[in-house]
Order: C-alpha cells, then structure tokens, then sequence
C-alpha cells in the first residue's frame, strides 16, 4: 500500500512525495501557456537568458527561504511569519497576507485559462480542431473567449472540479497523478518537439529561442522576466511556505528544490521548442500573446499521423498540470482559513472557490461581457496577471529574502538547511546567505525600480 501523505498537517509522507507535489505546484499552464508567449512578446532568446538570470539569482533563493520557513513553523503562510518573527512587533506576517490577495488574484485568471484548456481537451473529442491556417485556429480560439457563457461555464467547471480534489482523494490522488504525469508531459512534449523540429521553420524557431539579440534587453523585459520565474516557481506568495510546512524535516531542502527548478526549466524549454517552429512555419505571430498556444498546437498536431488524438492527450496531461498547481494556489487560502478560524477543511475550501467564483468571474469575461471595461488600459484579466508576476510576487519574494537574510539569524537559517547539521551543506549554505542577502534582494530592486523608470 502507498504510504497515505496528505495535505493534512503532518504533511507528506515521503521525501519523494514531497518533490512530487512541489513538481506539481510549480509545472503547470506557466510553462506551457505562459513561458512560450512571454518569450514570443519579448524577444526570445534575450528574455530567455533574463529568465534564467532570474530564475537562479532570485528564484531558486527564495523558494529555497520559503520552504525552509514553512518546515520550520510548521504553519500556513501568515503564522508561519508571526511565528518566526523575531518580535511580534515587526510585521512580516503583512508578507502573508500579501500572499493570499495574490492566490485569489492568480487564480482568477488560471481558472479561465485552465478553462481554454479544458475547453479544448473537450472540442478535440467532438471535432476536428486541427488546421495549419493561423486565421482558423484564431478564429476558433476567439470564438471561444469571446462568449460569456463559455467561458464561465468552464471556468466553473475548473472550480468545481478543483474544490472536489481538495476535499475528496486529496493529496493522494495528486501526487499519484503528478507522478505518473509528469514523464508522461515529457514524453508527449518530446514527440511534438521532434515533429516541429523537422518543419521548415524549425532553424528560424529555435535562433528565435536561443540565439539572442541583445538589443531586446529592456526594463521591461527584465521585469516581465523576474515575474515569470516568480510565477513559474509558485514563489512571492506563500505556496512554497505552504507546502514546506508538509516537507519532512530531513529533507534536503536545496537540493530538492534545485530539482524542481531545474526540471520545471526543462519543461519550459520543450514546450518553447514545440512552439517557435510552428510559428516560424506557418506564419503566426510570436507576439500573439496568451493566445499563442491555443493557436499554434492545432497546426503542429494537424502535421501528425493521429493528430486530434494527441492535441487531445496533450490538452489532458496540460489540464492535469494545472490542477496541481491550482490545488496548491488554493491550499495557500485553505490553510490559512481553516487553521486561523478553525474551520474544517471542507467548508474552508468551498468557502474559497466560492469566493473564487466571484472574483475569477470578472476575469473570465474581459474576453467579452467586460471587454470594454478597463483599469490602467488593461482589461481585468490582463490586470490581475499584471498585478500579480511584476508587483506582488517580487515584493513578497523581496521580503522573504529580507527577512531570511537578514532578519532571522543565519544559524537559524544555517541549522534548518543542514537539517540540524545532519547534511553536510555549509557551502551551500554560505552561496544561499549571500544570495539571499545580497543578490536576489538587490536584484528585485534594481528591476522593479528600473521598471519604474528611476534610473
Ligand atoms: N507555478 C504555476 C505554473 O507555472 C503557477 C503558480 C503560481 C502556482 C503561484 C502556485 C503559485 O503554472
């Protein structure tokens, strides 16, 4: 019998359930969605390399910080800082609170998006979705979006479904199927790469990926760039100090974690490297924006023997990733409800999606109903996205990696990443302290500034 590693507090079971359900939070629509049109909208290869800056200097050290923080407190995300704060007078559980603006915020828009993807698993059984003419395959993507009742309908449906996995199988289930789907997303992903890799357009899609111009190295992009390796790593609001509050106390935290962040990159990059040579082969647009991925999969799976059989499974394993993540954008909430109001779980997490429903609402129809309506020019999708990777999350991480570094003691920090001196980590732990006191702070600082405008 599997080892039972639930989400409940006592958390999980296994180092490798653990990484399982860490996997899970961070590989989701951020690599297949969200990596590949980022990079199209802001010059390849350049942002790529700002990607990984970002994702190695800041990323990796705050993810690092917070599952460190979560096994140490034990707690969701607001008690955890409470509780290591050293004076009840400094406010670091704000950071928390932060944390679940950003949860719901982030969830607003990935329900929708978790939508289009369910969308399509559905419309590859009845129909035939595949064409390699971009204006079909935009016109069908935007026929889509563009209806209110669709989009809510499966909006809620990503909801329901969400909540269920919460309160039923739960954790179980999750890591059982993460386990088994995440080298099969690989593998699927691998498929498709060799197909678009031999399209006419593959040379001009990869230079696109990997050869970089630098003159594309803007503050915006490094911006843009900084806030997808929050995203991707599920890191600046809570989730990882969440889950590192089921982390097992003799797991090795860095290194954990440098696997996940290292296999999630992986998955990026061959979702980019299914992606750019359709692009470049049949004329779509690689700043098309959220819809790039909707539009060019049909025309590299049309270019395939059993082709709407496998956009089908590939839509599946994608809605599969994003539950696991979404899952763990709600955990942040649930935990944090049930534990600070002593609500049992079940009415916690409908209490949330409930609320979610709401919120997640008004996201779902700025494709249409609230086209028009607008805050800052950005319609409330496009808001609540923005708002979240390029503000929220590098503040939140900024102070994380302020209060790791520099407001708890560095034995502190030294003793839970060597799990008490069991491991033999001091070098790691020394890159880690100037890392997280120094360069990742400065970094997120520089950017946001720069962002700004100030220099
Ligand atoms: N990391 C997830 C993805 O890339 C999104 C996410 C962000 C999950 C923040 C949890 C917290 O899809």
């Amino acid at each position: 019998m599997e080892k039972e590693t639930s989400l409940k507090r006592g958390g999980f079971a296994t180092a490798l359930g653990a990484l399982i359900a860490t996997l899970g939070s961070a590989i989701g629509l951020g690599n297949i969605w969200r990596f590949p049109y980022l990079t199209g909208e802001n010059g390849g290869a350049a942002f790529l390399i700002l990607y990984l800056i970002s994702t190695f200097l800041v990323g990796l050290p705050v993810m690092i910080a917070e599952i460190m923080l979560g096994r140490a407190a034990r707690a969701n995300v607001i008690t955890t800082l409470r509780r290591l704060s050293p004076s009840p007078r400094q406010p670091w559980w704000l950071i928390g609170a932060a944390g679940g603006l950003s949860a719901f915020l982030i969830m607003a828009f990935y329900t929708e998006v978790a939508g289009w993807v369910f969308a399509y698993v559905f419309r590859s059984l009845t129909s035939n979705i595949l064409s390699t003419n971009p204006e079909v395959t935009t016109q069908m993507f935007l026929a889509l979006v563009s209806d209110p009742f669709q989009s809510l309908l499966w909006q809620w449906i990503v909801l329901v479904l969400v909540g269920l996995i919460i309160t039923f199988g739960v954790a179980r289930g999750i890591e059982a199927t993460t386990k088994r789907l995440i080298p099969l997303l690989f593998l699927l992903l691998l498929v498709v790469d060799v197909r678009a890799l031999t399209l006419p357009g593959a040379v001009e899609g990869l230079t696109f990926l990997f050869k970089p111009d630098f003159s594309k190295i803007t503050a915006t992009a490094a911006l843009i760039a900084l806030g997808l390796a929050f995203f991707k790593l599920s890191i600046g609001m809570g989730a990882m100090i969440t889950y590192g509050s089921y982390w097992k106390d003799d797991q090795n935290i860095p290194s954990t974690a440098l696997r996940v962040a290292l296999s999630d990159l992986a998955v990026s990059l061959l979702a980019g490297i299914a992606i750019f040579p359709v692009v470049f082969t049949y004329g779509f647009e690689p700043t098309a924006g959220a819809k790039l991925l909707f539009i060019t999969l049909p025309a590299v799976f049309a270019q395939m023997p059993l082709g709407n059989f496998f956009i089908f499974i590939f839509f599946l394993l994608t809605s599969f990733a994003a539950i696991g993540a979404m899952v763990s954008l709600v955990e942040v909430v649930v935990a944090f409800l049930s534990e600070q109001f002593e609500l049992p779980r079940k009415s916690a997490t409908w209490l949330a999606i409930g609320a979610l429903a709401l919120v997640g609402s008004t996201a779902a129809l700025s494709n249409s109903t609230l086209a028009n309506f607008t805050l800052f020019g950005k319609t409330l999708f496009d808001l609540y996205d923005f708002v979240t990777s390029n503000v929220l999350l590098p503040l939140g991480g900024f102070f994380i990696t302020l209060f790791v570094g520099w407001s708890l003691k560095p034995e502190f920090v030294k003793e839970q990443l060597t799990n008490r001196g069991q491991l033999n980590n001091d070098r790691v732990v020394r890159l880690f302290l100037i890392l997280v006191r120094y360069v990742s702070p400065l970094l997120v600082l520089i950017v946001l500034l720069d962002s700004l405008n100030v220099f």
